[in-house]
């Protein structure tokens, strides 16, 4: 931008999305699989889900080595160099440690050290959140530009002989370069929320200070994802209804305007009923649900760069991304592409 520090405080910027990129790892498991397992089918899982197989990492593995990958290919496409970086925030619920973040690993993978670098954890919320934080700094003037990323390897935090869980998740990365841009472009609203007194309906319950790890939580599978699937449901659509609305009105734009709406990817019917009740017609609702699961943080860049490969996204486009999950969080960003 050529602007020194004193001038870039003046400025109202805009935000844009300059490049993505995603990255899943090569293992693919499907219904079938999951069949040998657990007492499921794949009728049961697509039919309630929608998902027909999910991608599994390596047991060596780790969330920073899927993000790095899908950071590569972002910032390539953004002609960013690794020293440009100025901030990494990294949305994960499955980090590398607890600490130090996967962000600093990441920023280590990448060799972007002129980069601040941190780990937001809203789980499936996690890339919206982060997008909301680079949105912010670059339209302050604190920094140009940003790295956001949605990593996850669920597949080391799933209870692979609990049927309500394992046939939902998958693993992979999904990341955004955000750069600046005139006011009217790029990200034109963004919404956040959060519900801590629904926190229990999905969690870990052990490995933080509240229940650190001892031989008691393991034997009593405390490290393994829980979740009362139902109740999450309905409020995954209440919470993403409303939040998807909450944006495109301080966007000032109608969902009938919208040219493609990318949802979180965890249900199929979550989807179809979220789009149901914004009125966005199937055809503008981007769905690949059924290839990777539910990838938590990373299903939306993923989808987000998915779309734009496959040429539903065009110059001048009106996007709307919104998630969903434990915490509860929420989140949704309206953009003019
Ligand atoms: O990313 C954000 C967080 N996560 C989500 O958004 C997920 C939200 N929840 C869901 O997607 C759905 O609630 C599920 C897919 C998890 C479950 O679908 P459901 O229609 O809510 O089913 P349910 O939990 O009410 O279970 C119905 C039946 C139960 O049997 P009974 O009690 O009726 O005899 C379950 O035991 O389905 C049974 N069931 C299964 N059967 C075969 C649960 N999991 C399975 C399975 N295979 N894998």
């Amino acid at each position: 931008m050529g602007t020194t520090p004193e001038n870039r405080v003046e400025q109202i910027r805009g935000a844009r999305i300059a490049g993505t990129g995603s990255f899943v790892p090569l293992r693919v498991m499907t219904n079938a699989d999951l069949e040998k397992t657990v007492d499921t089918s794949d009728e049961w899982i697509s039919t309630r889900t929608g998902i027909r197989e999910r991608h599994i990492s390596d047991d060596g593995a780790s969330t920073s080595d899927l993000a790095a990958e899908a950071a590569k290919a972002a910032m390539a496409e953004a002609g960013v160099a690794a020293s440009d970086i100025e901030m990494i925030v990294v949305g994960t619920a499955t980090p590398d440690r607890l600490f130090p973040s996967t962000a600093c690993r990441l920023q280590e993978k990448l060799g972007a050290f002129n980069a601040a670098a941190f780990d937001v954890l809203a789980a499936c919320t996690g890339f919206l959140y982060g997008l909301t934080v680079a949105r912010s700094v670059i339209g302050s003037g604190v920094v140009d530009n940003v790295l956001v990323v949605g990593a996850e390897t669920l597949s080391k935090i799933t209870d692979w002989t609990d049927r309500n869980t394992c046939v939902l998740f998958g693993d992979g990365a999904g990341a955004a370069v955000v750069k600046p841009c005139e006011p009217g472009r790029g990200i034109l609203s963004a919404s956040m929320g959060s519900d801590g007194r629904l926190g229990y309906l999905l969690e870990l319950p052990a490995g933080g200070s509240l229940h650190p790890v001892t031989e008691q939580t393991v034997q009593n599978r405390m490290h393994y994802i829980k979740m009362r699937g139902n109740e999450v449901f309905k409020n995954a659509v209440r919470a993403m209804g409303s939040v998807a609305e909450d944006a495109l009105l301080k966007a000032g734009v109608k969902a009938e305007q919208l040219d493609l709406l990318i949802p979180h990817q965890a249900n199929l019917r979550i989807i179809k009923a979220t789009a149901r009740r914004l009125g966005v017609d199937s055809d503008k609702v981007f769905v690949n649900v059924h290839k990777y699961g539910n990838t938590s943080s990373a299903s939306v860049p993923i989808a987000l760069h998915e779309a734009r490969g496959e040429g539903r996204i065009k110059d001048g486009d009106l996007v709307e991304l919104v998630a969903f999950g434990a915490g509860f969080t929420w989140g949704a960003a309206v953009i003019r592409w």
